[in-house]
């Protein structure tokens, strides 16, 4: 671990900067002579970094691996309903509130031909998945998707596959779900039993076209053109489509950004936003094995984000164009690759991407959430990937589910962040860490509802041996209440749920914080992520 040998000041709001100073230290008072206040949040609610969207917080659900079949779908178990839906994981998803999920791919579905998965299950094909090398019976598709949405409450976001497949294809599956009737695709929707339109509102360009990995890659502009000529086509359909446009998200691939510019050059008027995919692991190639590393990837995300939006302007002024582009971090995650099987030797929904995800990965989960709200001004659209089994935070087997230490930082920016996300002002020390800027120790993000006054942080403490200590200072009215205050922590940061221990990670109460004369001050403990609301 390195440190600097001079602490420093570290300073960020939205747009995360930092410099360097000398060192804040200060005792107070209320705390006792001996505490020192190591960090200082300046919480102004008036400084909005923009209004959060509910679909900041979508989630994703892909055929591959168990996501789908033993995951949300399970006809014959004792656990699922008589359309075949998993009980148990539609109360646990209405239970999160998750307001969008993204389907039916990622990769499946640059191979993908929505029509096998309509119609009569015994009519449709058993084909080969050569995304994950897996069978694909088709017994779940479109309709079935789009009434587990209904069940479990939530928003479906589509995917069309611009892989593989055409734009006369991709317009289909729109007309198919959103037109009422009269028309060939709106009529065998109908014969298929769904007399109303489903009225999907987000739609997908495809899905990470830009990778080598993908079938049907391709450059930047053979992309944005077969985007652009797709979003024209889809609109002719319905007009009032959300589209997002596949962005690239590999910073080691020799195109990066080149392609992201490419393609907008040619579908920018075209789209409402475009999508960056980020995962972050605990991988030797990421952090070299060291957990304060680790701790701070999200970094990295602040910095993608950054340089994906700084494209996106400059595209917008080449083009003198007026609309600003969204942003989609339509899949962001922990992901470690190498302990993670992704290959499905052809079998039916096998054990792919099952990741036992450690305390460490909660906070680093934590951190990606706190990336997400500071730059709510510009993503509208976030999908944790992915939502069971695969990559997820809910884990089932044939008698039940368990929830993996990811699912309580996802879990808490949905029950507490709301309104808009507050530009905060942070002094706090920092560490330095090879390839990274300036670490600070306390990594934070809050939001404030103006329609009941709630104020709610959301802070990482990347201290792995000591707690420390936070001190909030009111600008705008000091709050009344204190509302929640959870902490996830422990002392093995290689802890993970399973069957046999559900609850080795799991949030505990924070020692509730002190206010006095406009100021609050929490103490973190070592490695931790807490929540804290008040109104
Ligand atoms: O979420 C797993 C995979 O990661 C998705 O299929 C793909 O889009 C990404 O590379």
């Amino acid at each position: 671990m390195s440190f600097s040998p001079a602490r420093r000041r570290f300073l960020h709001d939205s747009a995360l900067a930092a410099i360097a100073s000398p060192a804040l230290l200060r005792t107070d008072p209320a705390l006792g002579a001996a505490r020192r206040a190591q960090t200082r949040i300046f919480f102004d609610a008036r400084r909005s970094a923009g209004t959060l969207e509910r679909t900041l917080f979508g989630s994703f659900l892909e055929h591959l691996g168990r996501a789908v079949y033993d995951g949300i779908y399970q006809p014959g178990s004792p656990l699922a309903d008589a359309q075949g839906f998993r009980t148990d994981v539609l109360a646990a998803v209405r239970r999160l509130g998750v307001p969008l999920v993204r389907y039916p791919g990622g990769s499946f579905v640059s191979q993908y031909n929505w029509e096998d998965g309509i119609g009569p299950p015994a009519q449709r094909p058993r084909t080969l998945n050569l995304a994950w090398n897996t069978i694909e019976t088709n017994r779940f598709g479109t309709d079935e998707f789009l009434a587990w949405c209904q069940a479990a409450h939530t928003a479906p976001y589509l995917a069309v596959n611009l892989g593989t497949g055409s734009i006369l294809a991709a317009a289909a599956l729109v007309e198919y779900c959103n037109r009422p009737v009269g028309t060939h695709w709106s009529d065998l929707r109908r014969r298929n039993g769904h007399a109303t339109p489903y009225g999907v509102h987000y739609w997908g360009l495809g899905n990470e076209l830009f990778g080598p990995w993908e079938i049907g890659h391709m450059d930047g502009a053979a992309y944005g053109r077969k985007a652009a000529d797709a979003a024209q086509a889809m609109r002719r359909v319905d007009r009032s489509i959300y589209l997002i446009a596949c962005g690239s998200s590999d910073p080691a691939l020799p195109d990066y950004l080149q392609w992201d510019r490419e393609a907008l050059e040619r579908c920018y008027h075209e789209v409402d936003a475009v999508s960056l995919h980020c995962y972050l692991g605990d991988t030797r190639a990421q952090t070299g094995g060291s957990t304060e590393k680790y701790l701070a990837l999200n970094l990295q995300l602040d910095r993608q984000i950054r340089d994906k939006l700084a494209v996106c302007e400059y595209v917008r002024t080449r083009l003198g164009a007026r609309k600003r582009l969204a942003l989609a971090l339509d899949e962001w995650n922990v992901w470690d690759y190498g302990r993670t099987p992704s290959n499905g030797r052809g079998q039916l929904a096998p054990h792919l991407l099952e990741q036992d995800y450690t305390l460490a990965d909660a906070l680093v989960a934590g951190s990606m959430l706190n990336t997400l709200m500071r730059h709510a001004a510009r993503i509208k659209i976030g999908c944790l990937a992915q939502l069971v089994n695969a990559l997820a935070p809910i884990t089932t087997d044939a008698h039940g589910l368990f929830l993996q230490s990811i699912y309580y930082p996802y879990r808490w920016a949905l029950e507490y962040a709301g309104g808009a996300s507050v530009a905060l002002l942070i002094e706090t020390p920092s560490y330095r860490v090879p390839e990274l800027p300036l670490v600070p120790y306390i990594d934070a993000a809050a939001t404030y509802d103006a329609t009941n006054g709630r104020r709610t942080l959301f802070a990482l403490n990347r201290d792995l041996t000591a707690a420390r200590q936070i001190e909030i200072v009111w600008e705008s009215a000091a709050p009344q209440r204190l509302r929640a205050a959870y902490v996830l922590t422990g002392t093995d940061l290689n802890a993970a749920n399973s069957f046999a221990a559900p609850r080795r990670v799991h949030p505990q109460k924070l020692n509730e914080p002190v206010s006095r004369a406009g100021r609050t001050w929490v103490e973190l403990p070592p490695a931790s992520y807490a929540v804290i609301q008040w109104d």
